[in-house]
């Protein structure tokens, strides 16, 4: 007891001591801890673990700055584009134009890629040049033929609207505006824009039947392709599988492979641009194929307007170059689908459509 006792009167003593020394400070220290609420992140059935930086974990404050930032229009030089001008979110976070308009009236030689399930990513861009979202989100901005802006500047507009200061103090403590937070938020945001609810999704948890034709297409987009070695016949399949695969529910590995648009590199070299190395010449990100239905035109170059010209394309084996992907199994002959093949090939790839997923008031622009 007396022990205890003992103990408590210190206790009071250095309770009584702080609270002094907080009343000298009151201006420095805020009375209440900073803290964040931690978002809770739900891993979809079949979905892998995602993989978030230690230094920047999902907090609900961080991704409402990052929703924000996402549609704000002062991050572009003259203030008339925001991130979601070119990531539509009636076309699966894509453009619908071959080309991005930058705000000068530039023309970029790329097509807008979708934003979907990025989290799961470990590269950005056709050219897989960004390696994290946090590098990835800082780099529209500044890109002459996007946004064409300074961070420099962006911070200073952020700096001096009412709007960003407290959303920056309630996801980072203080209300002063950085690049670096601004990265992290975006990314943050992004990592949240899970599609995970297509007909494909309930079909793989016994909440849906594929109709005949799906099941067909479904089956085509699983099996090999091209001629069967041992029996010379066709194997009869589509052969999307093994860069498009299901596992993880991904429908895209996300490597870089050359999937034979074209035989010469010079419009578009991808990877090779990055690395430097001519192995890598026509080598680009496999893209997840989810709500492939809303995100036309397709391809790094948007060179196919529909699904039909994409079946065209593998049905032909595609081109044959010294860096053809050896998954591309039917290059130079072709996979010998005919037009029922193509129609239940595209009923399947119709079921990753995830509408609720684009009209999710989460991701939507804020400022509407
Ligand atoms: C002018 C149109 C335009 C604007 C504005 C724009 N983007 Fe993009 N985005 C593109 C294009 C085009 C690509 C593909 C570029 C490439 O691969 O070189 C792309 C690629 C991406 C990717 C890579 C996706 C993947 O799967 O690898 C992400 C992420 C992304 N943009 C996020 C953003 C964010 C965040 C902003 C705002 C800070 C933004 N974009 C602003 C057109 C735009
Ligand atoms: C060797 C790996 C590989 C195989 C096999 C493959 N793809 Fe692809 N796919 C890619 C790559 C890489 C890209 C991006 C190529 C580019 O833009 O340069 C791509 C792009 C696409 C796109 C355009 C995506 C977009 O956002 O623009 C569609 C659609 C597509 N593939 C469907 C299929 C279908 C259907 C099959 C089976 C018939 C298939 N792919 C087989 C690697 C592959």
């Amino acid at each position: 007891m007396i022990t205890w006792k003992r103990n408590s009167i210190v206790v009071l003593m250095a309770v009584i001591m702080l609270s002094a020394c907080r009343n000298d400070r009151e201006d420095e220290t805020p009375d209440i801890p900073f803290t964040t609420t931690p978002y809770d992140l739900v891993i979809p059935p079949f979905f892998p673990p995602m993989d978030i930086p230690a230094d920047n974990p999902l907090t609900v404050e961080g991704i409402t700055l990052g929703r924000y930032l996402f549609w704000e229009k002062k991050l572009s030089g003259n203030n008339t584009q925001s991130c979601g001008t070119c990531h539509l979110p009636e076309h699966g976070f894509s453009d619908p134009s071959q080309f991005s308009v930058g705000i000068t009236g530039e023309v970029g030689n790329r097509q807008a890629m979708a934003l979907v399930n990025l989290g799961w990513a470990y590269n950005y861009f056709w050219d897989g040049r960004a390696e994290t979202l946090e590098d990835q989100v800082q780099m529209p901005v500044e890109n002459p033929i996007e946004m064409n802006e300074t961070w420099e500047n962006a911070i200073v507009e952020l700096q001096n609207d009412p709007l960003y200061p407290p959303l920056f103090e309630d996801a980072f403590g203080t209300p002063e505006v950085t690049q670096e937070r601004a990265a992290k938020a975006m990314a943050s945001f992004l990592r949240t824009l899970i599609s995970a609810d297509s007909k494909f999704d309930r079909e793989r948890i016994g909440e849906y039947t594929f109709t005949p034709l799906e099941d067909a297409g479904f089956n085509l987009f699983i099996t090999e392709g091209g001629i069967n070695a041992n029996t010379g016949q066709p194997w009869g399949g589509a052969d999307c599988f093994h860069c498009h695969g299901h596992a993880g529910m991904q429908m895209g590995d996300y490597l870089m492979h050359n999937n034979g648009l074209d035989s010469h590199f010079d419009q578009d070299p991808g990877l090779a641009a990055i690395t430097g190395n001519p192995l890598d010449s026509g080598r680009f990100k496999t893209p997840s194929l989810r709500n492939i239905e809303l995100t036309a035109p397709y391809m790094h170059d948007g060179r196919f307007p529909d699904l039909h010209g994409v079946f065209l394309h593998y049905n032909s084996g595609g081109n044959v170059s010294t860096t053809i992907d050896p998954f591309m199994e039917a290059a130079g002959g072709g996979l010998y689908l005919d037009e029922l093949d193509e129609l239940a090939l595209i009923e399947f790839l119709k079921t990753l459509t995830d509408t609720s997923f684009i009209h999710n008031p989460a991701f939507s622009d804020p400022f509407n």
